[in-house]
């Protein structure tokens, strides 16, 4: 099957809504197109700047992150945005209704490796009881109104939802569009592969030790099946594999750094993430909490992240509900 973007009009969403879903697409045209040039485009590489995570910018960071906060505020549809690049919101058109929260790219130490990487987004409606300053973006996930990624990979693709399901969309090059390739996402609840970074084994705490103790003895150990596993280092590219044949992602909290406990920020990796995943059968959750009943205090919040087949996500919360533990992102 494959048709245009503006098969959301079946869905009810609201025209304006489908304009910023546009532009950010034409955004991601853009990034396709200079991650696809390489080092052809000049653009691979660090910049001499860090952002507010204390992270290395890349260049294609930054391009990316102008690109997409650009084209946005140009649109008028937008009061405001949060990027995993700018250390505070920036204000578009004061009367305008929609907050678009994005990481323009995810995944970016791949970027110099040729390998996958992403644009996260999520859309909420500016609140009625707050209409100024970051506070507008302190949303519980639950009051997303779109949310998705572009995955550039050896083809580009929309992946999305408006809360009817997930669709994911390939950009054919030769049109210049995403065209609709697969219908309705749904992720088997049972599954035989994880995505962690075993690395950190170490800093884990004991539930989550445990858990994957217990997956690596496979056949021999109590969960008696074989697992596999699998580390992309760009979460796009780790929950889109999830997606497509299920699987388990999840980056918890550790005792590495007592300040830092988490990695992956809430409002745009998180929750848009997780508004997918469950969209798609799945399940999210932080190891105690659903990750979309969350209440954010912060832009830049951080949250443990486990997420995907809904089976096996609740095998692991067993394991949190189980094993006392004292909380290291409490
Ligand atoms: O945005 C943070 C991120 O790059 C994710 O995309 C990815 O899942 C994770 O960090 C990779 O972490 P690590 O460097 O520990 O492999
Ligand atoms: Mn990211």
């Amino acid at each position: 099957m494959q048709r245009l973007i503006p098969v959301l009009n079946n869905d009810h969403v609201p025209l304006h809504l489908i304009s910023v879903i546009n532009t950010l697409m034409t955004a991601a045209k853009e990034i396709s197109h200079r991650l696809h040039q390489g080092s052809l485009a000049g653009t691979l590489g660090s910049t001499l700047d860090e952002n507010i995570q204390g992270e290395t910018q890349k260049k294609l960071d930054v391009v990316s992150n102008q690109l997409i906060k650009n084209m946005l505020l140009e649109t008028n549809l937008v009061r405001a945005v949060a990027s995993e690049e700018e250390d505070d919101i920036v204000e578009g058109n004061p009367d305008a209704k929609y907050l678009v929260a994005y990481d323009p790219l995810d995944g970016s130490s791949n970027i110099d490796v040729n390998g996958s990487v992403g644009t996260i987004f999520s859309i909420m409606e500016v609140p009625d009881h707050c209409k100024h300053g970051k506070d507008m973006f302190l949303q519980t996930g639950d009051e997303q109104v779109a949310a998705g990624y572009i995955l550039y990979g050896p083809s580009s693709m929309l992946v999305m939802t408006t809360g009817k399901g997930v669709r994911m969309y390939t950009l054919d090059h030769t049109v210049g569009e995403f065209l609709l390739t697969v219908e309705q996402v749904k992720i088997p609840a049972q599954t035989q592969e994880f995505s962690i970074n075993m690395a950190n084994d170490r800093f884990w705490s004991a539930p989550m030790k445990q858990y994957i103790k217990d997956l690596l003895q496979g056949e021999e150990g109590p969960r008696g099946k074989r697992f596999n596993m699998r580390w992309n280092a760009a979460m796009v590219s780790d929950v889109h594999r999830v997606l497509c044949r299920g699987g388990i992602f999840t980056y918890p909290a550790d005792c590495r750094e007592a300040d830092k406990p988490c990695k992956l920020r809430l409002l745009y990796e998180a929750n848009p993430m997780s508004f997918l995943i469950e969209q798609a059968g799945g399940r999210a959750s932080t190891g105690y909490e659903r990750i979309m009943s969350l209440q954010p205090t912060e832009i830049h919040q951080r949250v443990a992240v486990m997420m995907g087949s809904a089976d096996e996500v609740g095998t692991c919360l067993q394991y949190h509900k189980d094993i006392p533990c004292q909380r290291f992102d409490a």
